[in-house]
């Protein structure tokens, strides 16, 4: 398995997506899932943490992400779709990372403490909350993944995963005799492939050669003679420690972070600024057309400032070129009326979202096809937890005959 080809990220099932995640987030999935081992994870539990009115609509709210994400052209054929709980290795995973994790740790994430400080009362103050980054962590080393494509809030999170990964592999991956067994595994390699080996390591270790470093791990990922264990004995020699049994996963951040709302402020559910990708045209249009303008447009001969304009803010990332650079100098010159700047607006979302519209509502109409893929994605997600947990138990020594 090679972690540098495989991609974990998920979402909470908190209600329809909109403009702004499938910008930012989901069409950097559906590039990826020709080029990725792909496993995309509806966070149901995720959703429940903190937030214990969830549990009256998780379930539709799942399926209607699924909905979302197919529409959006996620293919199961190309990913695995799943949802978190029911692929219970995720909890197990989760428990035996907290044996390692310091509470600190977590009780320093920002969102932990923000929240914290703002909803005492609520779920805000469980325990499920303060571990819900490290769940997270679980949700991507349960699969092993190198790369996470996550919009930037969500960095911290990726950070702590890291950390827990290192030290996973530090405290579990040391063996009595790592060295003697790393250095037995090297001759293994063949003459050739371990005098390579040999010096790649020796240029990262003493001169920080990162590229020696990559093609010391490409190298390892062509031996097919060696076992995995020697594999992942290779792969921490490299650095000094240990075996890596669970790789240190990167963030993958969109090309779109931050889109602009309806409002002027970022594209957000909860701030009622949203376009929804299943709004209707009619929506759409409604939507648009009270967003507020530049407010030195007072008449249609005043000239405008795109930059001060939210209507500028959706073009720039919807319309094509030409479309943007008419609305950007009408706009300055006075030459296009708002509406009219609106209405070009209008058009370009509605025509982004037309082929999404059309797939939803196959799938709205046929939700036991949506449920298989589901079921489906679950079993194959399985197959692969199972396979990283028994790696994980035997490393905390959890090996029963
Ligand atoms: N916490 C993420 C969010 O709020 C959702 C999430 C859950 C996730 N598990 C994940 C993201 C694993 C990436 C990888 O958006
Ligand atoms: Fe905004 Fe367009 Fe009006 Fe300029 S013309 S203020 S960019 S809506």
């Amino acid at each position: 398995m090679d972690s540098q080809r495989r991609v974990v990220s998920g979402m909470r099932p908190v209600g329809r997506l909109h403009l702004g995640q499938y910008l930012g987030v989901l069409k950097s999935w559906v590039r990826l899932q020709h080029e990725y081992d792909c496993y995309f994870c509806i966070a149901d539990w995720h959703a429940l943490i903190g937030y214990p009115e969830q549990a009256a609509t998780v379930a539709d709210d799942a399926l209607e992400m699924a909905i979302d994400w197919l529409a959006a052209g996620v293919s199961p054929s190309s990913a695995v779709l799943f949802i978190q709980s029911q692929v219970p290795e995720h909890a197990e995973l989760h428990l035996l990372l907290s044996a390692l994790c310091p509470a600190p740790w977590l009780e320093r994430m920002p969102v932990y403490r923000e929240t914290h400080a703002e909803r005492h009362e609520q779920g805000a103050d469980s325990y499920g909350f303060l571990g819900y980054p490290l769940l997270q962590a679980a949700d991507i080393l349960l699969y092993r993944a190198g790369v996470v494509p996550v919009g930037a809030d969500q960095l911290p999170n990726l950070e702590l995963a890291r950390d827990v990964a290192r030290r996973f592999n530090h405290l579990f991956g040391r063996e009595a005799d790592f060295e003697a067994r790393a250095e037995a595994a090297i001759l293994k390699l063949g003459k050739k492939t371990s005098r390579l080996y040999n010096s790649l390591r020796k240029a990262y270790q003493e001169q920080g050669d990162l590229e020696a470093l990559n093609t010391a791990r490409a190298l390892l990922m062509e031996q097919s003679t060696i076992t995995l264990g020697d594999q992942e004995r290779l792969w921490g020699y490299l650095e000094g420690g240990g075996r890596v049994i669970l790789p240190e996963p990167r963030p993958l951040l969109g090309e779109t972070p931050r889109i602009t709302g309806l409002d002027g402020g970022r594209m957000a559910e909860a701030a009622g600024n949203a376009i929804y990708l299943r709004d209707t045209p009619q929506q759409i249009e409604d939507k648009i057309i009270h967003m507020p303008t530049d407010p030195a447009r007072v008449r249609r001969e005043d000239p405008g400032e795109p930059t001060r304009c939210p209507v500028w803010s959706l073009h720039q990332v919807n319309s094509d070129e030409a479309v943007c650079r008419w609305a950007e100098q009408g706009c300055r010159s006075a030459g296009i009326g708002c509406l009219e700047c609106k209405g070009a607006l209008v058009d370009a979302i509605r025509t982004e979202l037309a082929p999404l519209q059309e797939r939803a509502e196959d799938y709205e109409q046929n939700p036991d096809l949506v449920r298989s893929i589901l079921g489906e994605g679950a079993e194959r997600a399985r197959d692969e937890a199972r396979e990283t947990l028994a790696e994980v138990r035997r490393a905390m020594g959890l090996h029963y005959r």
